[in-house]
């Protein structure tokens, strides 16, 4: 894990079982407010690229707006079809009251 921290938002901009989209550069991420707290992925999903911005979280599971493929939400996982491969997940801290998300 390198030292870049990137702030991404403040943790008020989320509200619980909500996300959030974060771009950086050429890349776009999603930050999820859980019952469990904030964890951060990429934000397309891995089965047709649909973003999962628009998708529904439960508890600390993301179901994808598309074709409703679940991922766990702390680990990435993919849990059920159409999705099959795993999404990738993110370092985040919280710092007074900011979130930031470390992209290594
Ligand atoms: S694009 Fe996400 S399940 Fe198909």
């Amino acid at each position: 894990m390198t030292d870049q921290w990137l702030d991404a938002c403040g943790i008020d901009d989320i509200d619980e079982d909500d996300i959030l989209r974060f771009d950086h550069e050429d890349n776009t991420f999603c930050i999820y407010h859980t019952s469990n707290g904030y964890f951060a992925t990429d934000g397309y999903c891995t089965h047709a690229e649909e973003h999962l911005e628009y998708g529904i979280v439960e508890g600390t599971v993301i179901e994808c707006p598309l074709h409703q493929g679940k991922f766990d939400i702390p680990t990435g996982k993919a849990l059920s079809g159409p999705v099959c491969i795993d999404l990738k997940t993110y370092a985040l801290k919280i710092e007074n009251n900011r979130i930031y998300i470390n992209l290594d």
